[in-house]
C-alpha cells in the first residue's frame, strides 16, 4: 500500500550536533564531498555497482521495523534520491557504496532486509557474516524504538555476538512528531554497547553519508588490525563477513594479489 509522510521542514535544535562526525561535517565546507573523519579525509564515490578496483568487501546489514526507513537511508546514500512513497521491501535487496579513505578504497555490500513480520524467519538467513549491523528506528514511532530489543536479540541468534552494531534514529526532519528523545536513543546505545548513534533523515540527507562513513572506518580499522597478524584464512575465520577473495590490491612492485 502506498503511504504519503507529511513534507515537514527539518527543525532540529540549533547548533546541537547529533554525534561528533556531524560537528565535523558542520565545521567543514558543506558544499565539499571530501572531508576530514577523525584522521581520514572520507568521501562516498560515485561509481557503478560493477566497480572492482577496492581493497576490501564488507558486509552489513541494516534491520528495523516496516516503515522506519532503511530503504531510504540506503538509497540516499548510494542513489542520493529519496521518495515519499512507500513501498515495502520484499525478502531483501543489496546495494553497493564505495568509499574511500585516503587513497583506500572500501566497498560496503548493504543488504536491506524488510521489516514486515510475516517475512521476519525468512530475513534472518541473510544476518549470516553481516560484519555490522545498523539497526533503525523512527524518532516520531515509539514502536519501533520499543522493538529495537528484539531486533538485537534475533540478530543474535542468527550471527557471531561479535557483529558490530550503529544505532539510528530516522525521520529527523519530523521533529515535531518527535516520540523518542536524543536522550534516549543515546542511553539504549551505551546500555547496549552500540559503536555509534545517529539521528539521521533520509529526506533531507542529513548524517547519512556521515554514518555509513563511520561503519566503513570502524571495519577498515578492524581489518588492518588483523590482516597482517593472521593469515588470510584465519582471518577469515575470525570475522567471516569480510570477502578478501575479492580484494584487487596491488603489491608494492604493481602485481595484483587479488
Ligand atoms: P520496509 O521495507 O517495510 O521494511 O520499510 P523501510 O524501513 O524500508 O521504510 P522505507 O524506506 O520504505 O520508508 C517508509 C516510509 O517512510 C516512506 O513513505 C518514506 O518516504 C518515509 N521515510 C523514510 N525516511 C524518512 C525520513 O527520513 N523522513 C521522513 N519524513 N519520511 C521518511
Amino acid at each position: 500500500m502506498d503511504k504519503e509522510k507529511n513534507n515537514q521542514d527539518n527543525n532540529n535544535k540549533p547548533n546541537e550536533p547529533h554525534n561528533i562526525l556531524e560537528k565535523e561535517d558542520k565545521d567543514n565546507n558543506d558544499n565539499k564531498e571530501k572531508k576530514n573523519f577523525g584522521k581520514y579525509n572520507a568521501e562516498i564515490l560515485n561509481v557503478s555497482n560493477e566497480f572492482s578496483d577496492y581493497e576490501v568487501n564488507f558486509k552489513i546489514i541494516i534491520i528495523g521495523n516496516s516503515g522506519v526507513g532503511k530503504t531510504c537511508i540506503t538509497n540516499q546514500a548510494v542513489r542520493q534520491i529519496y521518495t515519499d512513497k512507500y513501498q515495502a521491501t520484499i525478502g531483501m535487496e543489496i546495494f553497493s557504496l564505495f568509499i574511500k579513505l585516503d587513497d583506500k578504497i572500501i566497498k560496503l555490500q548493504i543488504w536491506d532486509t524488510c521489516g514486515q513480520e510475516i517475512y521476519r524467519s525468512l530475513i534472518t538467513n541473510f544476518y549470516r557474516s553481516s560484519s555490522l549491523a545498523i539497526i533503525v528506528y523512527s524518532i516520531d514511532k515509539r514502536d519501533s524504538f520499543k522493538d529495537l530489543d528484539l531486533w538485537i536479540k534475533e540478530l543474535k541468534l542468527n550471527n557471531s555476538p561479535d557483529t558490530k552494531l550503529i544505532l539510528v534514529g530516522n525521520k529527523l526532519d519530523l521533529e515535531e512528531e518527535r516520540e523518542v528523545s536524543y536522550e534516549e536513543g543515546k542511553k539504549f546505545q551505551d546500555d547496549f554497547g552500540f559503536i555509534d548513534f545517529f539521528e539521521t533523515s533520509a529526506k533531507t540527507g542529513e548524517n547519512i553519508k556521515n554514518m555509513f562513513i563511520k561503519a566503513a572506518i570502524v571495519l577498515y580499522e578492524e581489518y588492518i588490525n588483523y590482516k597482517d597478524i593472521e593469515s588470510r584464512s584465519s582471518y577469515n575465520t575470525f570475522r567471516p563477513g569480510y570477502d578478501l577473495s575479492k580484494r584487487n590490491v596491488k603489491d608494492k612492485n604493481g602485481n595484483c594479489c587479488g
